[in-house]
């Protein structure tokens, strides 16, 4: 199965996880660039608020989904919410995602992120995945193995 694993990180957190599980899966991995700016304590109040208000960004990325079997998405959670660089995402490529996984990291309050994510999909993704920064190796390696049940029992 052809897999792709796609994610935005401001902090490097949910990028830690994305290139484990890339790398456990032999999957191809692309980032997704937000061209606003989250530095600082702006960017950071400018985040929440995005989130907050469900709004998109201008984003960058190279790969086209619609190459792969199985595209994996990963995502902080900014006020409970998707990032916008992740729903900008999942918007532009609806129609070439043919399949679907989610994962949020978070602080420990994952709001409505995940469900958010499937409804701008507008299709139940195979597994949908909330780690918690503190168990984050636990948290990688249970995503890990879920992904590869599903894999090994999907045509
Ligand atoms: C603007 C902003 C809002 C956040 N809101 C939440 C939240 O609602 N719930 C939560 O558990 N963590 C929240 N966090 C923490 C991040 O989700 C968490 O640290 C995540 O793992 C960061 O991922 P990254 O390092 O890939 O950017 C927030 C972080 C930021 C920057």
């Amino acid at each position: 199965m052809k897999t792709l694993v796609v994610f935005y990180s401001r902090s490097g957190t949910t990028k830690r996880v994305a290139l484990d599980v890339a790398k456990a899966l032999n999957a191809d991995i692309d980032e997704v660039i937000d061209k606003k700016s989250r530095k600082g304590i702006l960017g950071f109040l400018r985040a929440g608020y995005d989130a907050t208000r469900g709004k998109t960004t201008e984003i960058e990325f190279e790969k086209d989904p619609s190459d792969y079997d199985l595209v994996i998405i990963g995502t902080p959670v900014w006020n409970g919410r998707v990032t916008p660089a992740i729903r900008t995402y999942l918007l532009r490529n609806r129609e070439r995602i043919k399949r679907a996984a989610f994962f949020s990291t978070c602080a420990g309050r994952p709001g409505k992120c995940l469900g958010q994510m499937e409804e701008i999909l507008g299709q139940e993704p195979l597994l949908k995945k909330v780690l918690v920064r503190k168990r984050l190796d636990e948290g990688t390696e249970e995503l890990v193995n879920e992904l590869k049940t599903l894999m090994g029992s999907t045509p």
